[in-house]
């Protein structure tokens, strides 16, 4: 079998690459180690930046997002006895909007499955050939056969573990972990707040999220080598009710339906291009959770790569040999955000580092400047 493109990997980055380039025309066929359901089922990122949000609906893909997406104008920011909201409409003119990544998902495979894009899930032993000449990709798939697709390029979309980043040789890479992890719940409950709660507490991090007017989702920092048999139910909810607890406030609480430890680090890798070999996504870079960029992240990545491949392969290559700098240049933004978001939020050091912390959130909503800098960042950078 032949195609223009081969994408490996059918999360947010693959599922939107091939979409933005079906409507250029482009041919391509998706190739996921997973079933469709599981893929879907990921409970993962919830924030979508302003210009993810216009990029989706500019692609036809924002019916659904416009009636169930909750935009929000701001987060609040807290620490013990302060809670403050922090307006990015009032500061940058810009929002954010609250739509799982379980939900866009859902929405691209969708527009996929009516396109008559092919895809290929469970597929097994996905492997990447000839990626510097002629490339190829080798897989088996879910009825035990062997399989070969030829193309022009070969996009890795395979997250952080795929096979893709491993077949350029020696690349650069710069990695932070960090000394602690994620505990995240989602609850049938409806949210006991308006906007996103950020809260700093001497426990550690917590963070209110939401899904719907029914669901909420929750964070709570935990050691990155937590036993989740630790945290029965009612332990969360004491938890939850401590650190994002402000006077005059309560946490509704209702049944937890799933939970899991997400370990966090920050990780960058080099090139973004090798000869006819491209990647996107979580496959290139890891940010930490906090400031809500890994997602936003990928659909930046595979913007940038849709018109780059779109011009490369009708013979203007340009964009194509600047994809990888031009990428890092957002990716080193965001990297930087999202370590500045945890650094600031995160119960680490010592109580030296607690007030270096402290004065950092005063100064963050005290000072329009300080503001402005952190709504610019988390409602996202132009595209
Ligand atoms: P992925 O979504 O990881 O997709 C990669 C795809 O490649 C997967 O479907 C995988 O099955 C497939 N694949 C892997 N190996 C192979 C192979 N050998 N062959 C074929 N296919 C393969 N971001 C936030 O902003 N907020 C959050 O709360 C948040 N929570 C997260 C929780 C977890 C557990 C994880 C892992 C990530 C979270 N993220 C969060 C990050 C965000 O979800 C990612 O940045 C986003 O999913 C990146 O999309 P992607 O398509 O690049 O990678
Ligand atoms: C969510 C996750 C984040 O990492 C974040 O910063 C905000 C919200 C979420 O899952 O809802």
């Amino acid at each position: 079998m032949r195609t223009q493109v081969v994408i490996v990997g059918a999360g947010p980055a693959g599922l939107l690459l091939s979409h933005l380039l079906g409507l250029e025309g482009i041919d391509s066929v998706l190739l996921e180690r997973q079933t469709a359901e599981y893929v879907q089922a990921r409970i993962r990122a919830g924030i979508l930046e302003a210009g993810t949000v216009e990029l989706l609906r500019d692609v036809g893909l924002g019916g659904r997002l416009d009636v169930e997406g909750m935009e929000h104008r701001g987060i609040h920011l807290q620490w013990p006895e302060n809670r403050h909201h922090v307006d990015f409409v009032d500061l940058i003119g810009r929002s954010v909007t609250v739509y799982g990544q379980t939900e866009v998902t859902k929405d691209l495979m969708a527009a996929r499955e009516k396109a008559g894009r092919p895809a290929y899930y469970s597929a097994a032993d996905v492997t990447l050939h000839d990626v510097t000449g002629k490339p190829f990709v080798t897989f088996v798939d879910d009825s035990g056969a062997a399989r070969r697709i030829d193309a022009d390029v070969v996009v890795g979309c395979d997250g952080f573990h795929g096979p893709s980043r491993a077949s350029i040789p020696a690349p650069q890479v710069w990695e932070r972990t960090y000394p602690f992890a994620w505990l995240g719940v989602l609850a049938d409950v409806a949210p006991s707040t308006d906007e996103l709660i950020y809260a700093w507490h001497p426990d550690g991090f917590a963070m209110h999220s939401m899904r719907s007017p029914r669901v909420s989702r929750f964070y709570l920092q935990v050691d990155p080598d937590e036993d989740i048999a630790r945290w029965s139910d009612d332990r969360i909810w004491t938890a939850l009710s401590e650190r994002l607890g402000v006077a005059g406030w309560t946490l509704r609480t209702g049944p937890i339906t799933e939970k899991s430890v997400l370990p966090m680090r920050s990780f960058v890798a080099t090139p973004m291009r090798y000869g006819n070999l491209y990647l996107a996504g979580d496959a290139a870079h890891i940010v930490p959770p906090t400031g809500a960029k890994g997602l936003n992240l990928a659909v930046a990545d595979v913007s940038l790569l849709a018109s780059a491949l779109t011009a490369s392969l009708r013979g203007d290559d340009e964009l194509a040999a600047a994809y990888s700098e031009t990428a890092l240049r957002r990716v080193w933004r965001c990297t930087h955000f999202s370590w500045w978001m945890t650094s600031m939020l995160h119960r680490h050091g010592d109580d030296f580092d607690a007030q270096l912390q402290l004065s950092q959130l005063r100064r963050t909503v005290t000072s329009t400047a300080a503001a402005t800098e952190l709504a610019d960042n988390y409602a996202g950078l132009p595209l």
